[in-house]
C-alpha cells in the first residue's frame, strides 16, 4: 500500500521569522496606507498572497548555483549554462536574458509592433496589454466565451477561442497582425491552463496566415502538470516533456523567471527569428546590458537555470497544484464563492458576489480584501474595478468581474500556514454581510491601484 497525504517536499533548512500585528495596530497601519494594501509595509504583513512573482523560496541546489554565478561582462559561463537549460526545455534557436517578464515584452513589440497592428491572446497580461499599447498597436483577448463564467468547470479555461482568431484575421488581414499569443496559465483569467490540442489549434491557424505564435511562458511548468492531468494522452510523460511539446509549437516566448522558475529576478525571450533577434539585441545592449547577461548578474543567471530544472519536477507539481487547490476547495467548502476550476499559481475569491450589497464602484474586492487584512495579517490583491475601472477618458466604469487574488508564493508557505489564511477567510467570509464599500479619496497615478488612497463608507 502507498501512503497517499501529499507532502511539502522539501524540509526547511533557513527560516525567516513572521511578525505577529494585533487588530489594532493593523487598523492604524490600515489607515496610515489609506486602506490600500500596496502601500502597507511589508514587515506589517503576516501571510503576503499579493503575488506568486519573485516571492518564492529558493532551494539548496538554487543557493548554491548562485555561488558559482560567473561575473563576467561578456561570455559569462553562467550565461551558457542558462542557454544550455533553456534551448533543451524551449528548443527555440535564440535567447537573451532580461531582468524580468515585462523587459523581455517591451522589447519584443518594440521590435515587432508598429501603430495599426493587432496583437491577439487568450488574454494578455496587464504588462503585455500595456507594453504593446504603447507601441500604438492594439492588444486583443481572445479567451473562449466560458472563460467570463465563474462557475463554469471546463478542463482547458485558458483556451483560446480559435474561431474568434480566424474570425479577427480575417477582419483584420493577417499583415497587420505580427504576432499572436498564448497565456500559459491564464493568469488574468484565473491560473486557467491552455490545453496541448488548442495550442495546435492556434498553431495551425497562425502558421496558415505565417503568423509567428509566441507562448508568455511564466507558468508552463504549471500548465504542462495541468495537461498531464487532464488531456488524454499524457498521463504517462513527464512534465518536462509536455512542456517541450507545448514550446515545439512556439516561434518564441517571453518568460518571467519570477514564477515557475522561482528566482527573485530575471526573465528571457526567445525567438526561431534570426532577423528579429539581431534588433531584440540591438535594443538589449541599449537599456538591458550586453547579450550575455542583459540586466542580470550571473549569480540570477544561476538561480534561473537550476530554477528552470527544478520547476518541471514530478514531486514539486504534484504538491504544487495540490497546494493551490487545498485552499480553493477549503473556501468551497466555507460557502465563499472562488473561481472554479482552482487555478495553478491562485485562488480567486469573487467578492462580488460574496459582497452584492456593495455595488462594482463601490470597490468590493478592495472592501474584502482590506477585512481580510484587519482580520488576520492576510495581504490579498484586488482585480477589479479598482485595477480597471478608470478608462481612458478618464470616466469611470465597472470591471467585468470584481475579483480577489490570493496567489501562491511557491515553496514559501507550509499547510498551517494556509489553514491560518482559510480560517481568516471564514472569518469574514461570515460577518461579509456587514461589510461596506469604499470611495477612493486620491489617485495620484494612472496605475491607481498601486497608489489611491481610500476611505471606508458608512
Ligand atoms: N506575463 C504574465 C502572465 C504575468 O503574470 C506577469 C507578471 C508578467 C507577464 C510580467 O512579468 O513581473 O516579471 O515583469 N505577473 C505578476 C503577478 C506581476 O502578480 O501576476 P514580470
Amino acid at each position: 500500500m502507498s501512503v497517499r497525504t501529499i507532502i511539502e517536499p522539501f524540509r526547511i533548512k533557513s527560516v525567516e521569522p513572521l511578525r505577529q500585528t494585533t487588530v489594532e495596530e493593523r487598523e492604524r497601519y490600515l489607515e496610515q496606507a489609506g486602506y490600500n494594501l500596496f502601500l502597507i509595509d511589508a514587515a506589517h504583513i503576516l501571510i503576503d498572497l499579493l503575488t506568486d512573482s519573485g516571492t518564492s523560496a529558493m532551494s539548496t541546489g538554487q543557493w548554491a548555483a548562485v555561488m558559482r554565478g560567473d561575473e563576467s561582462y561578456a561570455g559569462s559561463e553562467s550565461f551558457f549554462r542558462l542557454k544550455r537549460v533553456a534551448d533543451e526545455l524551449t528548443g527555440l534557436r535564440h535567447m537573451i536574458p532580461t531582468h524580468q517578464g515585462r523587459a523581455a515584452e517591451r522589447i519584443l513589440f518594440s521590435v515587432m509592433c508598429k501603430p495599426g497592428h493587432v496583437v491577439p491572446s487568450n488574454t494578455h497580461f496587464d504588462t503585455t496589454r500595456a507594453n504593446i499599447e504603447f507601441t500604438g498597436a492594439r492588444a486583443v483577448d481572445l479567451p473562449i466565451p466560458e472563460a467570463a463564467d465563474t462557475q463554469a468547470r471546463l478542463d482547458f479555461k485558458g483556451n483560446m477561442d480559435v474561431a474568434a482568431l480566424e474570425a479577427l484575421i480575417a477582419a483584420e488581414g493577417a499583415a497587420l497582425i505580427p504576432l499572436a499569443m498564448l497565456t500559459v496559465t491564464n493568469n488574468s483569467g484565473g491560473g486557467q491552463p491552455v490545453s496541448m490540442a488548442n495550442i495546435a489549434a492556434v498553431k495551425a491557424v497562425c502558421a496558415r496566415h505565417g503568423i509567428p505564435l509566441y507562448l508568455d511562458a511564466c507558468r508552463f511548468a504549471e500548465n504542462a502538470w495541468f495537461i498531464r492531468e487532464r488531456e488524454a494522452g499524457y498521463a504517462g510523460c513527464s512534465p518536462k516533456q509536455i512542456a517541450q511539446k507545448m514550446f515545439s509549437y512556439a516561434d518564441g516566448c517571453t518568460f518571467s523567471a519570477k514564477k515557475d522558475a522561482f528566482a527573485n529576478i530575471g526573465g528571457f525571450l526567445c525567438t526561431n527569428d534570426g532577423r528579429v533577434f539581431q534588433q531584440e539585441t540591438n535594443l538589449l545592449i541599449l537599456t538591458e546590458g550586453f547579450p550575455t547577461y542583459g540586466g542580470l548578474a550571473g549569480r540570477d543567471l544561476e538561480a534561473i537555470a537550476q530554477g528552470l530544472r527544478e520547476a518541471v519536477s514530478h514531486e514539486y507539481l504534484r504538491y504544487r497544484i495540490r497546494s493551490t487547490a487545498y485552499l480553493g476547495e477549503a473556501l468551497e467548502g466555507l460557502g465563499i464563492p472562488v473561481v472554479v476550476p482552482i487555478g495553478g499559481h491562485a485562488v480567486y475569491i469573487d467578492a462580488g458576489a460574496l459582497l452584492p450589497q456593495v455595488p462594482a464602484l463601490e470597490y468590493p474586492g478592495q472592501a474584502l480584501a482590506v477585512a481580510l487584512y484587519e482580520a488576520g495579517g492576510v495581504r490579498s490583491c484586488e482585480i477589479g474595478s479598482v485595477m480597471f475601472g478608470r478608462q481612458p477618458d478618464g470616466t469611470e466604469k465597472a470591471a467585468a468581474m470584481e475579483l480577489v487574488r490570493l496567489a501562491v508564493p511557491r515553496r514559501t508557505y507550509t499547510q498551517s500556514h494556509i489553514d491560518y489564511v482559510i480560517e481568516v477567510c471564514g472569518t469574514v467570509a461570515a460577518r461579509a454581510g456587514q461589510l461596506r464599500g469604499m470611495k477612493i479619496v486620491s489617485e495620484p497615478a494612472h496605475l491607481r491601484h498601486f497608489t489611491a488612497r481610500f476611505q471606508r463608507l458608512g
